[in-house]
């Protein structure tokens, strides 16, 4: 019971990560402040929970609503610990040579600036409060290319470097700020964006999560447990002593190129070594 008589904020807390992050807390004794903009998924969070879940509709778009959740958390208990910046999607999917500016500033709002203001309007409710963090969802995409498309991968590499300044910032009222970037995790992320027909929803989702299955070399498909439990480990006393860091949780994922951990994806070194015994046997 880490987080007995905190209280926590998880936005995007509707499904995948933020779902499995909010019942984490709750059942390690948080009160969670569960926010999305998604009601009906907010009440299954809350009915899937063993623990004490408030749910909070806020569009993390909209910094009027980001400073109504926090004000109404820290208002009905005292103070906040910790807010898990999490809320998210894939943004717009265009190249750089076609992207258009709204497209690039409504990914932006969403994955970045979102967290700026998380942290921005919750700081005053956490001043004073005993081992007060923050812990935001960044992603391998912000690692390099391939990942992801172009604006959300700028986007989540900003996240990265936002919790290393506000780090600095917030050291004044010891409160730590700590990312954790996911790798590839079974989620509706994939899908939350395209309309389609539920069948082909069915499909698509099942497609992904073969997929990743063996997209790692962890010979599994990442779970937003996963992750939630690396978010609960940033935001204990265990990690007193970090801050302005990232965990990547991804199997290895980025670990190197695939046929460094792969053995059924031959390299250079494999190829070489073929070209020479085809040769000797010649
Ligand atoms: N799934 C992955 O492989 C992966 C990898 C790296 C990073 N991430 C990041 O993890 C976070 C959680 O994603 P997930 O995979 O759990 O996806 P998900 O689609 O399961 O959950 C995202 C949640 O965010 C909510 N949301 C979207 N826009 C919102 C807004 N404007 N205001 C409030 N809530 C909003 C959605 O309603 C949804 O409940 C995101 O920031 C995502 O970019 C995911």
């Amino acid at each position: 019971m880490r987080f007995n008589g905190k209280t926590v904020v998880v936005t995007g807390a509707a499904s995948g990560i933020g779902r499995a992050t909010t019942i984490a807390f709750a059942a390690e004794g948080a009160m969670v402040y569960a926010a999305d903009i998604d009601e009906a998924g907010l009440q299954q969070t809350a009915s899937a929970s063993n623990g004490k879940v408030v749910s909070a509709l806020c569009d993390v778009t909209r910094t009027e609503d980001i400073k109504a959740l926090m004000d109404r958390a820290a208002a009905e208990t005292g103070g906040i610990d910790c807010v898990f910046n999490n809320a998210g999607a894939g943004g717009d999917r265009a190249p750089i040579d076609e992207i258009e500016p709204n497209g690039w500033d409504r990914t932006m709002d969403l994955l970045l600036r979102s967290v700026a203001f998380g942290i921005r309007y919750a700081v005053p409710h956490m001043i004073g409060r005993k081992g007060a963090s923050f812990v935001n969802t960044s992603s391998v995409a912000a690692v390099g290319p391939g990942y992801s498309p172009t604006a959300y991968a700028v986007a989540k590499a900003g996240v990265l470097h936002l919790t290393k300044v506000a780090a600095a910032d917030l050291a004044k009222h010891q409160i730590r700020v700590n990312a954790v970037q996911p790798g590839f995790i079974n989620t509706n992320i994939f899908t939350s964006s395209l309309e389609m027909p539920a069948e082909l929803e069915a499909q698509a989702k099942g497609a992904i999560a073969a997929m990743s299955q063996q997209a790692q070399p962890v010979a599994r498909g990442g779970q937003p447990d996963d992750i939630a439990q690396a978010v609960l480990f940033l935001a204990s006393e265990a990690a007193g002593f970090v801050t302005g860091t990232s965990l990547i949780v991804d199997g290895g994922i980025t670990i190197g190129p695939r046929h460094s951990w792969d053995p059924t994806m031959p390299g250079l070194f494999d190829a070489l070594q073929q070209m020479a015994e085809s040769g000797k046997a010649a």
